[in-house]
């Protein structure tokens, strides 16, 4: 049984175990865009729902989610403890603290399934630890190792009670009370349309205590089938949020001290949600009416595929101010027959185009991607084709990574399978190459006034950071107080992973 006893915790902490996938980063500037109502919270609502999320039951268990993966996740595992939170668990500042510890796993490569299995073993060491001296730990298996695997985790770790799939989030507390009777559950179905409406709004202090930049899931799933990917089946079919439902969350977060916010979703430019009206809305139109919203300055989406970007999408990096001028659009490889074999849907000239067309739009825009080196099949050719698309491009910034078989896909199930020295070989090269690149656009910043979101203390002393409308990671001297604040800085030096800068002055249109 659960105790229902305890003083309320402070807002529950998740931490964040990788990050593969990146939001994006957007400019500021003063003007408000014109023709747009500026769309004002209503104070007095969301106060209430604070105030009855407050009068939750409490009990004493302290509660741990960790987070893997990408950002879909970081803000499922949000959503966990604001949902745990409302059922009075409290924040457990370490894991030797916790009653339950749920982990919100990453299928994506093998390494990534691999460690939830080890975190796993440490966990049921810890569990029989714990029970012979009297006292239990609750393990849950969240997110798409728990949706792939299903029951297969609870007979390959006895010490799992619960294994809950990305789509089954909102039944979390009831089905926490059934492992509290004994039984050892797996839920994997999907069931999206009932997720978002199930799961309880953050309150005022929760959003607070998570700082000024925050994510939003608008769209999930995916129905792409990259020949390399395991997402269309951990994370089922592409679903978009309602306009009205998206807008109501981004308005409580500004309300609440947000001043960036990204839209999330497997393929985000892929969104297609309904509106008031009934009409099927775009991420254009979303960013159109977030842009209206007043406190917020920054507005990115992650992650996008190249064939999903409209004209309309890359027309508003053009028309809406708050648009940060970055955006990640995977590639994956710069060859056709690879892509052909990937299941891309495009070509390299495609993808080109769109560089083109983005650049003509909003000539500072910074490109990102992701790159798969050793897919089945690759020759020295191939690769030759990725390492010319890199220098055709010139990324600000790229994530890359040696194939990795998937079980169920269709890559994994070639002869043609490279070998591990081969990957690493290419995978070396190619991040030489880019390396050089991210250096140079970093070394370009210097001497440019930015302007850069603050969004913590620094790492020494009177120092505080933020990020640049590019995503990069700059610091400067400045107060606490200038938390928050969109502030106009000028690059005095560029380090191999961070900008450092001088605060010229405020820029906020607010
Ligand atoms: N092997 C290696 N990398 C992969 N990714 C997805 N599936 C695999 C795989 N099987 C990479 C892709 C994708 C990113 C999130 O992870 O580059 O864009
Ligand atoms: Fe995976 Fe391809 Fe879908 Fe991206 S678009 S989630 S790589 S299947």
């Amino acid at each position: 049984m659960l105790e229902r006893s305890g003083p309320p915790g402070p807002p529950l902490r998740i931490s964040s175990c990788s990050s593969w996938l990146r939001g994006e980063e957007e400019p500021q500037r003063h003007e408000e865009h014109q023709g747009l109502n500026r769309e004002k919270p209503k104070i007095s609502e969301l106060l209430e729902k604070d105030a009855a999320q407050q009068a939750a039951p409490k009990n004493s268990r302290k509660l741990l989610v960790k987070s893997y993966g990408c950002q879909m996740n970081v803000y499922d595992s949000a959503r966990m403890s604001d949902l745990l939170e409302g059922e009075g668990y409290s924040e457990a500042a370490r894991e030797e603290d916790a009653d339950l510890v749920v982990l919100n796993t990453c299928h994506i490569r093998e390494r990534a399934s691999e460690k939830i299995y080890s975190e796993l073993g440490r966990l049921a060491l810890m569990k029989r630890e714990r029970r012979e001296a009297g006292r239990d730990l609750t393990i849950v298996v969240a997110g798409c190792v728990a949706q792939a695997e299903g029951e297969l985790v609870l007979r390959r770790q006895s010490a799992v009670d619960l294994v809950i799939g990305p789509q089954s989030l909102q039944r979390l507390p009831q089905l926490l009370r059934r492992t509290e009777q004994g039984e050892r559950v797996a839920d994997t179905d999907f069931a999206v349309e009932e997720k978002f409406a199930g799961l309880p709004q953050p309150t005022r202090a929760q959003i607070a205590a998570r700082g000024v930049s925050a994510f939003v899931t608008v769209q999930e799933g995916c129905d792409k089938f990259c020949a390399f990917c395991v997402v269309p089946y951990t994370r089922g079919a592409e679903v978009s949020r309602g306009v009205k439902e998206i807008i109501s969350e981004a308005r409580r977060l500004a309300l609440s001290g947000v001043r960036e916010i990204t839209l999330i979703g497997q393929n985000v430019n892929a969104y297609r949600g309904e509106d008031e009206h009934g009409r099927a809305a775009s991420l254009e139109d979303l960013f159109e009416r977030l842009s209206a919203i007043e406190g917020l300055e920054r507005l990115r989406y992650t992650t996008s595929h190249p064939v999903d970007m409209t004209q309309g999408l890359i027309d508003a990096h053009a028309s809406l101010p708050k648009l940060a001028p970055f955006l990640h659009l995977p590639v994956q490889s710069g060859s056709d027959r690879v892509l052909r074999e990937m299941n891309r849907r495009h070509d390299a000239a495609f993808y080109l185009d769109i560089v083109a067309r983005l650049r003509r739009a909003r000539p500072d825009i910074a490109l990102s991607s992701d790159f798969i080196v050793g897919f089945p099949g690759e020759t020295d050719r191939d690769f030759e084709d990725t390492l010319a698309l890199i220098r055709a491009v010139d990324f600000a910034s790229t994530f890359s990574f040696k194939y990795s078989p998937r079980p169920g896909t269709p890559g994994a199930e070639r002869e043609d399978q490279i070998d591990e020295e081969t990957k690493r070989v290419r995978l070396a090269a190619l991040q030489a190459l880019v390396e050089e690149q991210r250096q140079a656009f970093n070394a370009a910043t210097l001497g440019r006034r930015l302007p850069i979101l603050f969004e913590k203390p620094g790492r020494h002393e009177g120092q505080i950071a933020g990020k640049s409308p590019y995503m990069q990671a700059v610091h400067a001297e400045g107060d606490a107080s200038l938390i928050g604040r969109l502030l106009e800085v000028e690059i005095v030096a560029a380090g191999a992973n961070s900008l450092a800068g001088t605060i010229v002055s405020a820029m906020e249109s607010a």
